[in-house]
Order: C-alpha cells, then sequence, then structure tokens
C-alpha cells in the first residue's frame, strides 16, 4: 500500500528544507518542517529553546510533534537531524511515510551550515570536529531509511527529482 507521506531525514545542512518543499510544491503534497512544529508548540526559536530549556527539553518536544506527523497524509515532512536518534521517533516516522535519508560530505554540510546562524548544535569552536563526531555517532540510524540520496554534487532541483522518483515508484 502506497505509504502516506515522504519523510525526509539526515543531517543538518543535507538540503532537508529546501528539497522538502521543492518536491511538496512539484507533488502538489503539503510541506511541514518539525523544527517550525516545535518552534510554535514552545513559542520559541530552536536557539532560545536550547539555551534557555536545554536540549532534552527540545528532544520531548521534538518526539511529542513526530507523534502527530503519524496521523498526517500528503505531506512532504522534514525533520531535525537529531530526531532518528530516539527509537521512538523513527519508529513514528517510519510509519508516517517512506523515510529518505539525505547525506553529504562533511565539508559540504560545514559549508551549507555556516550560512546560517540557527544550529545550536554547531555554535562551538570546532564545529567540522563536531559536524564528525555527530555523523559517526547518528550513522547507524540515518541507515534504517528505505532510501539514502547523497546530495553532495547535486543542485537542490537534482534531489527533489531523485525523490519524486522513489514517490512515485511506490506501491499503490
Ligand atoms: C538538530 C538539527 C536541527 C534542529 C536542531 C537540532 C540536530 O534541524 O532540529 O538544531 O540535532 O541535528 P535541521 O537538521 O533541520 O537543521
Amino acid at each position: 500500500m502506497k505509504k502516506a507521506n515522504i519523510v525526509l531525514i539526515g543531517f543538518m545542512g543535507t538540503g532537508k528544507t529546501a528539497v522538502g518543499k521543492t518536491v511538496a510544491s512539484a507533488l502538489d503534497m503539503k510541506y511541514l518542517d518539525t523544527d517550525l512544529m516545535i518552534e510554535a508548540d514552545a513559542q520559541k526559536t530552536i536557539p532560545e529553546i536550547f539555551e534557555t530549556l536545554g536540549e532534552p527539553a527540545f528532544r520531548e518536544f521534538e518526539t511529542e510533534a513526530i507523534r502527530r506527523i503519524t496521523h498526517l497524509r500528503g505531506y512532504v515532512i522534514a525533520t531535525g537531524g537529531g530526531a532518528p536518534m530516539i527509537e521512538e521517533n523513527l519508529a513514528n516516522m517510519k510509519r508516517a511515510g517512506v523515510l529518505i535519508r539525505l547525506t553529504a560530505s562533511p565539508e559540504v554540510i560545514l559549508e551549507r551550515t555556516s550560512r546560517a546562524s540557527n544550529r545550536p548544535l554547531l555554535k562551538t569552536p570546532n564545529p567540522m570536529k563536531k559536524i564528525q563526531s555527530l555523523l559517526s555517532l547518528r550513522e547507524p540510524q540515518y541507515n534504517k531509511a528505505d532510501y539514502t540520496i547523497n546530495t553532495t554534487t547535486l543542485s537542490i532541483q537534482e534531489v527533489a527529482e531523485k525523490v519524486i522518483k522513489i514517490w512515485e515508484s511506490q506501491p499503490s
């Protein structure tokens, strides 16, 4: 049976948001970003949540937001990079849709994430080291996705086309 939604997982800077929006508009589906759900629930930005409530509180908001996506249909859902580290989240994301993981090289991740200042986890003196250690910690969970697309040398449009092909290949 065709899955209800497309769920994008993967590290910060792998293109989940940009690709998700492009895919949603191409397929005439709705777009949702769990980070935005969390900000709406907490009435704070992600950096503010980390700063004032701490990462464990952020993860609780995240798990709650991901519980809610299991009730949706017809959405392209971009999720936060750390979400698959909690088994309940991974199980709920799998229930919600076809799970597509985006990857990129650490160098490209660093370049893409250094353009914005909204990633509290990368606000460290050596972000490259942090990217590498988080990537290796998270790899086993990311690997549980149904599909993987390496975005290192691809444009947003090219990645979106691959996502669309995967979606169209799903049984109806
Ligand atoms: C995080 C990724 C962020 C956001 C938060 C924590 C992570 O989302 O959820 O800053 O743990 O990797 P993006 O992957 O959309 O940047």
